[in-house]
């Protein structure tokens, strides 16, 4: 084991272990630390998932539980609604799943948040467990108890908040993981560096050549880092009424792009976009310097992240924003840099503003 980190949760919720090592073997001793005996277990994967790693994942899942279940999903944000949720409760049902059942998630974000979502409801909620397999999903998705699904194209429209019992990381999958994905969580690692951590940012700098090479070392280091902000910060504040809410530097317009892009460009690659565009905005104002806003550019760059937006419709990007979830009453709460490890929410930003940077970019 590289790491073990304790989240702290609010009166009443069980705290949780993030684990990080780099082999499934220590998964059945980390679910029994938690005190569960599950009677049944559900383990949800998607198509792209379990041909790879259902199959060890179970053999340490019948370690603890002799009745296990795979549950797959479709792969892709386009399946992340409620008619899946409504097909993983009839599957949970028709093998009898009870209050005492565990779900298990194998997977990146997506099949996180739904299973997440399922024991959320399923009988008023069950444990579930995260084995995040994305590099995204390691560093952010699967901490902190946000579940859910999109609804009419939104994203996380319905969802509950809902801690996991355990993150589980086996740093392995990332072997697996397509160059781009990796890349997209690599946006989530320097956004989180941005907003908290400037020591962190200038130390992806300095190791960039280890990290594009994914050496494992300097991986499970970088990794640990990133899962210790998100650590403060959802122990500060687990239901978003306020510092959470910097976790969404670069998310505004980032999901604005998603939807206006049919989902063409990966959740990180938007979300390096939403941060770019949104400096711009701040460096007009004078509020960000030009040399931190080129130097963030630079970096994004340099782990080959889109640094302008093509075929990008400005207008339909500016509408999306409009149903945003962090949209409250006729202004939206947009996270800004003040300076490189330091961020604040700013309300007096304008679709005139979103738009001007808009143009200039796309
Ligand atoms: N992914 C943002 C959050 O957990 O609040």
């Amino acid at each position: 084991m590289f790491d073990r980190i304790t989240i702290t949760t609010p009166a009443g919720i069980a705290d949780y272990a993030i684990i990080l090592t780099d082999t499934f073997d220590e998964l059945a001793q980390a679910i029994r630390e938690t005190g569960l005996r599950p009677d049944r277990i559900g383990l949800v994967a998607d198509t792209n998932t379990a041909p790879i790693y259902s199959a060890a994942v179970m053999e340490v899942l019948f370690d603890i539980c002799d009745s296990v279940t795979l549950l797959t999903v479709r792969a892709g944000e386009a399946h992340k609604t409620t008619e899946t949720i409504n097909s993983l409760y009839e599957r949970m049902a028709e093998a009898h799943f009870t209050r005492k059942s565990l779900l298990v998630s194998l997977g990146g974000g997506v099949v996180g948040d739904m299973t997440g979502f399922a024991a959320a409801t399923y009988m008023r909620g069950i444990p579930f467990v995260q084995i995040p397999t994305t590099l995204l999903s390691q560093v952010d998705a699967s901490i902190g108890g946000k579940t859910g699904v999109d609804f009419q194209g939104y994203k996380n429209m319905i969802g509950a908040f809902h801690m996991p019992s355990l993150v589980y990381i086996n740093i392995r999958t990332l072997r697996t993981l397509p160059a781009r994905e990796i890349r997209s969580g690599m946006a989530e690692i320097i956004k989180a560096a941005l907003i908290k951590d400037r020591d962190f940012y200038d130390w992806q700098k300095k190791n960039q050549p280890a990290i594009r090479a994914a050496e494992p070392a300097v991986m499970a280091s970088m990794i640990g880092r990133a899962c210790r902000i998100k650590q403060a910060v959802v122990e500060n504040d687990p239901y978003e009424a306020g510092e959470r809410k910097l976790l969404n530097y670069g998310h505004t317009i980032g999901h604005a792009i998603e939807k206006a892009c049919h989902f063409r460009l990966t959740h990180g690659e938007c979300v390096g976009l939403g941060m770019l565009l949104v400096n711009e905005i701040t460096c007009r104002r004078g509020t960000l310097t030009r040399l931190e806003a080129d130097d963030i550019q630079g970096v994004l760059k340099s782990f080959d992240l889109p640094v302008r937006p093509v075929d990008i419709d400005v207008a339909s990007v500016i509408a999306n924003t409009r149903s945003d979830k962090k949209r409250e009453k006729n202004t939206i709460d947009f996270v800004v840099l003040n300076t490189i490890g330091q961020a604040s929410i700013s309300r007096d930003i304008t679709e005139e503003d979103m738009r001007a940077v808009l143009e200039s970019f796309c």
